[in-house]
């Protein structure tokens, strides 16, 4: 059964509770006075609108964002990011109001790894362990042994017995760049994120020919025949970084555009250019981390809806693999 607080947050969400926002207000400055009221804290991933990394306290990647959260002495963490992200905070602070300012916005490549289906591919693989993506729901993270970002997924996969039989889930293409990266064979599960798995290799190259000096930055989520052609790959932590400290002033940045805002900030000189899909989309959001906006975010500061709610004994089962991916994290300095 639906418990009332979900029921609320759902309605809110949905726009059945729907308030009006007085066009006159200013909602940087009511944000930042709701922040200080309610001592909460905003933590937004890189893919988010540049507003709202804006009014952010905190932008990261998803391993930063979760340390974050497990840190944080706020009383509310409001993410600005995806429903899971939300949740592993939730997971890692069940005492803190945990607010999402749409509860829709989902991931394409969590989604495609439901539960049960999970359940039984793990039943067929009987002496693997799971290591699992962070991009997935609390069921699955229930399901897995170690939890991992884009950041620390070697140094994880590398702290296992190189005869340890491994499954590897939900991103085929993360999980296969893994497998040669540590030379392993994990067994992968056939998810993917809509958003890297659509970038037109054809239409890079022929941006490399107009800017025959960039340097092609990608995400590992990408598939095979981007990663083959790039000339850094990492997390979108590590491409910020990577951007920051090389000689080159001109990147073409294979991964959500959310990331360039950051980019554009810190090397005001220098041209990054978003990578197309293959479509007729010029650059590639994200329509989930999209589903955010400013004024969702005033609102959900305001009204404390819609408020992520997780059953405990799941919170308490997916939070297992999480607190093994923290402590493996910080032995090794990340
Ligand atoms: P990172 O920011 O951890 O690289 O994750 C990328 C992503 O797809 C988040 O949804
Ligand atoms: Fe999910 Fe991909 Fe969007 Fe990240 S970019 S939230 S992995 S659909």
């Amino acid at each position: 059964m639906i418990d009332i607080n979900t029921a609320k947050s759902n309605l809110f969400s949905s726009g059945f509770l729907n308030v009006d926002i007085d066009p006159t207000l200013d909602l940087f400055e009511e944000i930042k006075m709701l922040k200080k009221k309610k001592n909460a804290i905003i933590l937004a991933h890189y893919y988010q609108d540049a507003e709202i990394q804006d009014i952010a306290d905190f932008i990261g990647d998803s391993l930063a964002l979760a340390q974050k959260a497990e840190q944080t002495n706020a009383d509310i963490i409001v993410f600005a990011g995806v429903h899971f992200m939300a949740e592993t905070a939730k997971i890692l602070n069940p005492t803190k109001k945990v607010l999402l300012p749409d509860l829709n916005a989902g991931c394409s490549l969590s989604d495609s790894a439901p539960p049960e289906l999970f359940k039984l591919f793990k039943y067929k693989h009987p002496d693997h362990l799971v290591i699992t993506y962070i991009n997935c729901s609390a069921g699955i993270k229930a399901l897995s042994d170690i939890i991992c970002t884009s950041s620390n997924a070697e140094i994880i996969i590398n702290s296992l017995p190189k005869d340890q039989k491994i499954i590897f889930a939900p991103d085929k293409n993360l999980g296969a760049y893994l497998n040669k990266k540590t030379g392993r064979s994990m067994v992968l599960w056939n998810g993917a994120c809509m958003v890297h798995e659509i970038f037109s290799l054809e239409k890079i190259l022929k941006l490399k020919i107009r800017y025959p000096n960039s340097k092609v930055i990608s995400h590992p989520e990408c598939e095979e025949n981007i990663l083959s052609i790039s000339d850094f790959i990492g997390s979108t932590s590590e491409l910020l970084k990577f951007s920051n400290q090389n000689d080159s002033t001109e990147f073409i940045v294979v991964t959500e555009p959310g990331i360039l805002h950051q980019m554009q900030i810190n090397n005001p000189n220098k041209l990054f250019i978003p990578a197309p899909p293959n479509n007729s989309c010029a650059c590639n959001n994200c329509p989930h981390m999209k589903l955010n906006t400013l004024e969702k975010l005033y609102l959900c500061m305001e009204y404390e809806l819609p408020e992520l709610i997780l059953d405990e004994k799941l919170r308490i089962a997916s939070k297992v693999p999480i607190d093994r991916m923290l402590k493996i994290s910080k032995e090794n300095g990340l």
